[in-house]
């Protein structure tokens, strides 16, 4: 067992997880030491001393683990190794012993509702129905009365989430295995109790070496309603199985089964935080209950698909009212038993700042204003790399530019398949796609961004020339120095912590504010998520202000500037 840079005490049993700022490294994307154009374990080394500098609590390490790499490390062929592309086992010791010593602690990507097809579990289960992995997945036959392999065959109609079937026909076995996600992402059967103990007993080798927590990947599709049964169709063709596997029968009995198997035992708390796309307020707030729930939090996806309009390949403004209503709406039904996890960005999204806010004429007030209304939201921020310089989506030239295998399928099935036209699909993918998220961390102007000196696996932004931690660490007035305000007030002012949340209403479209109160402590928050100046009724509390993305000496007590925020606590 590695040794741990601080040991677990009594005050760990808190939920200390709740005054917390995580911060999530796309491993991958981070900073590169050997060359290669591929972050590495090393690289997060080298730059722990700028997380603490920024107020940081904890690192997510998106999946290290020994993969194919078919969707960047969510397909795992070995759950205790790293891949060799990002280091060693030793290495990831070495990070959790540096990362314990500075006081932070570190939590893991937790990818079990799928495995990689290279997994020796599946290669084994494929291979032979009498193997001992046998039920280890989702095997079914053909549908009756067809031939088996040929197109209409799957057991069922639901498509996977990177285009398909989510069905694969194995000739070996002479059945189908189902995949929610790409054909080399087979489903775990949960089901099976053997499956679901050798998670476990997964998850308590990384506790025993010292790991903080984890990030669970699509943690409510874990449960499928056994009958997998055909569902109605979406736009490409394929049914729609959301409803029966997302949030199924089994999810509470599995999530308290592992809450009980793996962390009730152990002195302390730890991070545990669920991945859960289509969840409702109501099941996120009995899952983070405080006395009955299974986790410490979830991410929710209700905020990050306004723009959308029906599937992620389509786009619509998003209206600052839908915003508003929706961010509240979740502070709210969470409340006091409940836990919300607050989130902009993720490996997954495209950048707030282009995407919400406006990454042109006012890229640093909207960074800053949609950063403050989630810090001092309740719940536990999360900061995506390069969220705290203002990173922005980048310009893809074409599609060869794409590395997403979620992002190149779409292209392929509608272009190719569909016939649709290229230049708009290439519009839709430069708007949304996961690559923009992960492109490499801009630490300079250099010309691998001072993310590596190789040539990197994917473009850098070519506005890393100006955009940059060197051009704004230190500097007032920067996204980045604002960003570690912003922490250093969560750490210092309980109110942010624990205080409850109201919403305020002030007539105006485009202003969200929100009250928190602990106690006879007050903090307000008056923010113009728009590019136009709005007029407000007249502030009379300029002496409580503690925190403002526009110079004090610009500010105008009867009005708010584009993307103006303004914090006060009396
Ligand atoms: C989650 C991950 C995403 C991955 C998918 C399949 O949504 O965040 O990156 O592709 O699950 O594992």
């Amino acid at each position: 067992m590695a040794a741990r840079g601080a040991s677990r005490s009594a005050s760990d049993n808190e939920a200390w997880w709740k005054s917390a700022v995580v911060y999530q490294i796309y491993v991958r994307s981070f900073a590169d030491t050997d060359d290669d154009g591929i972050g590495d374990l090393p690289g997060i080394v080298e730059h722990l001393d700028y997380l603490q500098e920024l107020g940081i609590d904890v690192i997510w390490l998106s999946p290290v683990y020994r993969s194919p790499q078919e969707d960047n490390g969510y397909d795992v062929s070995d759950y205790q190794d790293v891949d060799p592309l990002f280091g060693t086992l030793e290495d990831l010791d070495r990070l959790l012993a540096a990362v314990h010593l500075r006081g932070m602690r570190l939590i893991m990507d937790l990818v079990v509702n799928h495995t990689s097809d290279q997994h020796p579990w599946f290669l084994a289960s494929r291979g032979s129905r009498e193997a001992a992995t046998s039920e280890w997945y989702f095997w079914r036959d053909a549908r009756p009365g067809t031939v088996p392999g040929e197109p209409g065959s799957e057991p069922n109609n639901w498509g996977a989430s990177f285009g398909g079937s989510a069905w694969e026909w194995v000739p070996e076995r002479g059945q189908y295995y189902l995949h929610l996600f790409a054909r080399s992402q087979p489903d775990l059967n949960w089901d099976n109790p053997e499956t679901r103990e050798a998670v476990y007993t997964m998850m308590n080798w990384w506790l025993d070496r010292g790991i903080d927590g984890f990030r669970m990947d699509v943690i409510n599709f874990i449960s499928k309603d056994p009958r997998l049964p055909d569902a109605p169709l979406n736009r490409d063709g394929y049914g729609d199985g959301m409803p029966y596997f997302s949030h199924g029968p089994r999810i509470r009995d599995y999530l308290a089964e592992m809450k009980h198997r793996v962390f009730d035992s152990r002195p302390g708390s730890y991070l545990t935080v669920g991945e859960m796309p289509g969840v409702t307020p109501e099941q996120a707030r009995d899952f983070t209950d405080q006395v009955h729930g299974q986790l410490a939090m979830v991410f929710q996806y209700e905020h990050v698909t306004l723009d959308a309009d029906g599937d992620k390949w389509t786009h619509r403004r998003m209206s600052v009212n839908d915003l508003r209503d929706t961010l509240a709406k979740w502070q709210t039904a969470l409340g006091e038993s409940g836990w919300n996890s607050l989130y902009w960005n993720n490996h997954d999204q495209p950048r707030v700042v282009s995407r919400y806010g406006n990454d042109t004429t006012y890229w640093r007030e909207s960074a800053t204003a949609l950063a403050t209304v989630l810090h001092l939201h309740r719940g536990t921020p999360y900061v995506f790399q390069g969220e705290e310089i203002g990173m922005t989506n980048t310009r893809f030239a074409g599609i060869d530019d794409f590395r997403d295998i979620e992002s190149l399928d779409h292209y392929t099935r509608a272009v190719g398949t569909h016939g649709e036209d290229a230049a708009v699909v290439l519009d839709i993918l430069r708007r949304r796609s996961r690559d923009n998220a992960r492109t490499p961390m801009q630490w300079s102007a250099a010309s691998g961004a001072g993310f590596t000196t190789g040539s990197p696996w994917i473009g850098v932004n070519p506005n890393h020339s100006w955009l940059s931690v060197a051009a704004q660490r230190g500097a007032p007035g920067s996204v980045y120095e604002y960003y570690r305000a912003l922490i250093a007030l969560r750490h210092r002012l309980p109110v942010v912590v624990d205080g409850h949340f109201a919403a305020i209403d002030t007539g105006r479209d485009q202003i969200y504010a929100f009250r928190r109160q602990l106690g006879d402590v007050t903090l307000t928050v008056h923010a113009n998520l728009s590019d136009l100046p709005v007029s407000v009724d007249r502030d009379r509390r300029p002496r409580d202000l503690v925190l403002a993305n526009y110079p004090r000496s610009r500010i105008d007590l009867d009005r708010l500037e584009p993307w103006e925020v303004r914090v006060y606590v009396r």
